[in-house]
């Protein structure tokens, strides 16, 4: 499963990219106004920090501004995928965009039928929104678990991109679902590491050792 830290924020990014564990990273219209920069600079920037796929996503509605503003933002870094919505105008931009080569992540995706025409648009990824999905009161792990389903019935190479992550909880549902990449808060990535067991017992295992007196080296 590919991990990826949905940010802006490079400080954040570089602290966690020094893990060897941050596979790329999402960023989107309301994480570029948080970072309070110019949008091409924070992008190539991210695309210095990590090896692997940087979404960065066109603000055009329309095909064509979304076309002219995803061929920009690709020409900002080799590892820069073009994100765009699910929606009609989106996936007329999709298709053209798979035919040039240039990556895409198709976004807002809320349903199993969005999603099937993604992948029948030439979508790289598509990032089903979980966690809004469960604060509209659904269950958006399920719609993971169905498009996995559908892509797996027709072997569609479209990636399954797990957004709106939450919690822990939801990586891990997320990849039990059979998603491909998880998109996640830094937060909750630092989560990830964490285990009430896991710091006391190791606290348990240094206490046992010190009394031995010995040391290792
Ligand atoms: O960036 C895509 C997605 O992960 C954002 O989800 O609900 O946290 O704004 P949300």
């Amino acid at each position: 499963m590919q991990l990826f830290l949905d940010t802006t924020d490079t400080a954040v990014l570089k602290d966690l990219a020094a893990t060897g564990l941050v596979d790329g990273v999402t960023t989107n219209p309301s994480l570029i106004a948080k970072s309070g920069r110019p949008m091409l600079e924070v992008i190539a920037e991210i695309c210095g920090l990590v090896e692997g796929p940087v979404s960065a996503e066109a603000v055009a509605t329309d095909a064509a501004g979304m076309l002219a503003e995803g061929r920009k933002l690709a020409a900002v870094a080799p590892n820069v995928v073009v994100k765009v919505p699910l929606t009609r105008e989106g996936l007329v931009a999709t298709g053209v965009f798979a035919r040039e080569g240039i990556q895409t992540n198709v976004t807002l995706c809320f349903s199993a039928a969005q999603a099937l025409l993604a992948a029948k648009a030439g979508a790289t990824y598509v990032s089903p929104f979980i966690g809004r999905l469960d604060d509209h009161g659904a269950q958006g792990m399920d719609l993971i678990t169905e498009i996995r389903a559908i892509y797996d019935n027709f072997d569609f190479d479209t990636e399954i991109l797990a957004a709106s992550i939450r919690s822990p909880a939801h990586v891990t549902s997320a990849a039990l679902a059979g998603a491909d990449c998880a998109t996640i808060p830094p937060d909750v990535f630092a989560a990830l590491f964490k285990h009430p067991l896991t710091e006391k017992g190791l606290e348990q295992f240094l206490s046992d050792w010190a009394k031995t007196g010995q040391s290792i080296l």
